[in-house]
């Protein structure tokens, strides 16, 4: 049957719901997003953090997993980004969904392809860009949202961009339940996204020890924003390992990056020179100070000691503040229901006070 809350959005990325699962690194794997996508939501796979000559195997992996449409992440300073944009064109993958990234030509090829181009942003200013390079849906994060993140809370971010761009949007940062999409389709978006509020479900691959530690984090102001990773804002879940890099001096931090440059090179086939030239292309892509290219491979290495090997203590843990909200694990299939019949409860009751309010005033939604 289908849904009432189908929008725009499920008619352009092939889902029943409008419901996204956004990609997370080492987390939104080929289970969580076929998951996803099964249960009538579209999920995002991590091709980020995909590593080199593995991407193909992954899009097939999936494909065997959902008959759905599902979406690939990726951004351009990966090593094998080529690679990426590749197989998705190649496997007809329905969306490729990014940051900081590809420039007009890049997202011509794709859309020339038929895939749809589906940026996240934390500003208004690059959501204006992102549709000038070509974006057909934008996705904003707000704020409280997981992994990086700006500065902008969603309840002012959505409404900015949704006055200032007009291609559809998706709302992110914050969400994890049916209240708050009934309350994003009032505000005129096709949809949310969530990170945080899948990482914390039966189908993700994080190890139970670090999900426990998600679950038992009940005051939001200690899933904090932080640039002592690798120098961009960044939410985690408080924990020593925050605490430790918190305060380090200036040159506990240079030798902690040359040795996590050291095991993330050794991981990802990358020799120094291979290190030096992506390096180079972040600071020419001119949004990333000398600081944060040396810090940049902090992050994968300590991301993966928390949600990967499952160790919350010396591990890093990304998150936004919703894991606060968030009581237990739920499979992706009861999570979507739950929250599309909350969502509908709450769209009935806003459309009775309407109601109530004017008599004889018809329905708004
Ligand atoms: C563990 C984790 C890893 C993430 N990794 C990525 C990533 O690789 N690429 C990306 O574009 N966004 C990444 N994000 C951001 C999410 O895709 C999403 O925008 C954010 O989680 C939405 O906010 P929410 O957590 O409040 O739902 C990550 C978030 C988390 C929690």
């Amino acid at each position: 049957m289908p849904s009432s809350l189908h929008t725009e959005l499920c008619d352009r990325l092939g889902c029943t719901y409008p419901v996204v699962q956004t990609a997370m690194g080492w987390v939104a794997d080929t289970n969580l997003t076929a998951a996803t996508c099964n249960a009538g939501g579209f999920g995002f796979y991590a091709g980020a953090t995909a590593p080199a000559g593995t991407v193909e195997s992954e899009i097939l992996a999936i494909k065997a997993k959902t008959d759905k449409p599902f979406g690939v992440n990726f951004h351009m300073f990966q090593p094998n980004a080529e690679e990426v944009i590749a197989m998705v064109i190649k496997h007809k993958v329905r969306a490729v969904s990014y940051g900081r990234g590809p420039d007009a030509k890049t997202i011509k090829r794709l859309k020339d392809a038929g895939v749809i181009c589906m940026p996240t942003v934390g500003a208004v200013k690059h959501a204006v860009k992102a549709v000038e390079l070509g974006a057909d849906i934008i996705t904003i994060q707000g704020g409280e949202g997981g992994g990086h993140t700006g500065s902008v809370p969603t309840s002012i971010l959505l409404p900015q961009v949704l006055d200032s761009v007009k291609v559809p949007v998706v709302a992110a940062g914050g969400f994890f339940d049916g209240r708050g999409l009934a309350a994003a389709l009032a505000f005129g978006a096709v949809g949310i996204a969530m990170g945080t509020r899948f990482l914390m479900t039966t189908d993700s691959p994080v190890p139970r020890s670090a999900l426990d530690r998600y679950l038992a984090t009940k005051d939001p102001t200690a899933i904090k924003v932080t640039t002592a990773v690798d120098g961009l804002p960044q939410r985690f879940v408080e924990n020593d390992e925050i605490r430790r890099l918190e305060k380090m001096g200036g040159l506990s931090k240079l030798l902690l990056a040359a040795q996590s440059a050291r095991n993330w090179g050794k991981e990802a086939g990358v020799g120094p020179v291979g290190m030096l030239k992506l390096g180079l292309k972040m600071l020419q892509a001119g949004d990333n100070s000398f600081a944060q290219m040396v810090m940049a491979p902090n992050l994968p290495v300590m991301v993966q000691r928390g949600v990967v090997k499952g160790d919350p203590d010396h591990g890093l843990l990304p998150g936004g503040q919703a894991a606060s909200m968030i009581g237990k694990l739920e499979s992706c299939e009861d999570l979507i229901a739950r929250i599309v019949s909350e969502a509908e409860t709450r769209i009935r009751a806003m459309s009775g006070l309407v109601n109530e309010a004017i008599p004889g005033a018809s329905r708004v939604i």
